[in-house]
């Protein structure tokens, strides 16, 4: 069973597919897309011993000619040396203006091929296959491509949309149940911020998730993507809509920034973060307590964390988060909901009606 669905974006629209059995198929899905037969496969340590063969089987029995670069597994390979790397294997391989790359891996390697895509010989194709649930519900659509610099996160990058995504869930099978639960996250919020249904889906169908059962991971995978599709469709190159999909990750960054990027998933810390924002949206008077607890409750059922770990201060968060303010010119911008399927971007909160939401957060 596979779900095609399709990102507008004038002459950069693409479309993706999601299913499963689609990794020996590859070759078949890529053949309409390539321009020159070269391509260059870009994975991980550990994604390159499951899926590179079969991958790389199809693209030869599609008759393209393949090449590999393998990095080492990890946030670490986001770096200018994995990236310089991989320029000097499309430079030995010699591929040219028509080839194309094919980061096969989560949401590291699609950043990473993708920018190392987008700046060979000005811009290259490439084409997204990932396999964890981050990769598939988020990053892999919309088109931003980075890498780090050691004084920050995704400093470097370019928009570089893909021609192709292909999402096959039967890879999610060999990963951990704490990075299903923490890439599910991200579906959560994009139903609280813009399509009630998805999040009753995920409500109704919870176990069904996690038990990896394919024609509901599908349902929600393709549906996860339709709505980042659109927001993306909207604004590209995030002038303001696409901030909405920032919800819980203010709070969720400052977190991840203050215990060093190591003690929670990014997933984690974004979970966390929705709820102190939901805390912060009742103490306006802008979100229910009804819709507070019916969020709350999913993400105890989803057994993501919601409160912040009592060895932190609540100050300590809040410089963290305010130390993005000023790379934002001064005001922290915050996306609350309103309801179960709708956000507001707010820039005008008072800095103690943070302070306060984060303390209520412990
Ligand atoms: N471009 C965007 O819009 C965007 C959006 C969100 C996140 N991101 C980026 O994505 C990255 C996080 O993505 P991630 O969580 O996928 O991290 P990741 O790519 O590091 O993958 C996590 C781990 O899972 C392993 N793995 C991958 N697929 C697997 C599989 N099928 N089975 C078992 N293990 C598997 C990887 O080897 C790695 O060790 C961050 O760098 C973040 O900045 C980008
Ligand atoms: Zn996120």
């Amino acid at each position: 069973m596979t779900k095609t669905l399709h990102v507008a974006l004038g002459s950069d629209s693409y479309p993706i597919v999601v299913g499963t059995a689609l990794l020996n198929r590859v070759g078949e899905y890529l053949t309409p897309y390539i321009k020159s037969n070269k391509v260059l496969i870009v994975t991980d340590s550990f994604v390159s011993a499951r899926y590179m063969p079969v991958v790389r089987q199809s693209l030869v029995d599609s008759e393209l000619d393949v090449n590999t670069i393998e990095v080492r597994a990890g946030e670490e390979s986001k770096s200018i040396a994995q990236f310089s790397q991989i320029q000097d294997s499309l430079v030995a391989h010699q591929l040219d203006r028509g080839s194309t790359l094919i980061a096969l891996g989560g949401g590291v390697i699609g950043d990473l091929g993708g920018f190392a895509a987008a700046v060979y010989m000005r811009g290259i194709s490439y084409v997204q296959i990932p396999t964890t649930l981050q990769a598939q519900v988020d990053a892999s659509v919309g088109g931003k491509t980075a890498i780090n610099h050691p004084k920050g996160k995704n400093l470097i990058g370019a928009f570089h949309q893909p021609k192709l995504v292909l999402i096959d869930v039967d890879t999610l099978k060999t990963l951990p149940q704490r990075d299903i639960r923490s890439g599910l996250i991200e579906v959560i919020k994009m139903g609280v911020i813009r399509d009630e249904p998805l999040f009753k889906m995920v409500e109704e169908h919870l176990e069904a998730i996690l038990n990896l059962e394919d024609t509901t991971l599908i349902e929600m995978v393709a549906s996860a993507c339709v709505n980042k599709a659109e927001v993306v469709a909207k604004d590209e190159k995030e002038s303001r809509l696409r901030m909405v999909l920032n919800y819980g990750h203010t709070f969720g960054h400052a977190l991840e920034a203050v215990t060093h990027y190591s003690r929670y998933r990014h997933g984690e810390a974004v979970s966390i973060g929705m709820n102190c924002a939901a805390q912060l949206a009742v103490n306006l008077g802008m979100f229910s307590e009804a819709d507070f607890q019916r969020q709350r409750t999913l993400l105890n059922r989803a057994k993501l964390p919601i409160t912040f770990p009592p060895d932190l201060s609540a100050e300590a968060l809040c410089d963290a988060m305010y130390l993005d303010k000023k790379t934002l010119g001064g005001k922290l911008r915050l996306i609350l909901p309103r309801r179960i399927g709708e956000v507001v971007i707010r820039d005008d909160v008072e800095d103690q009606h943070v302070l306060e939401a984060i303390s209520q957060c412990f």
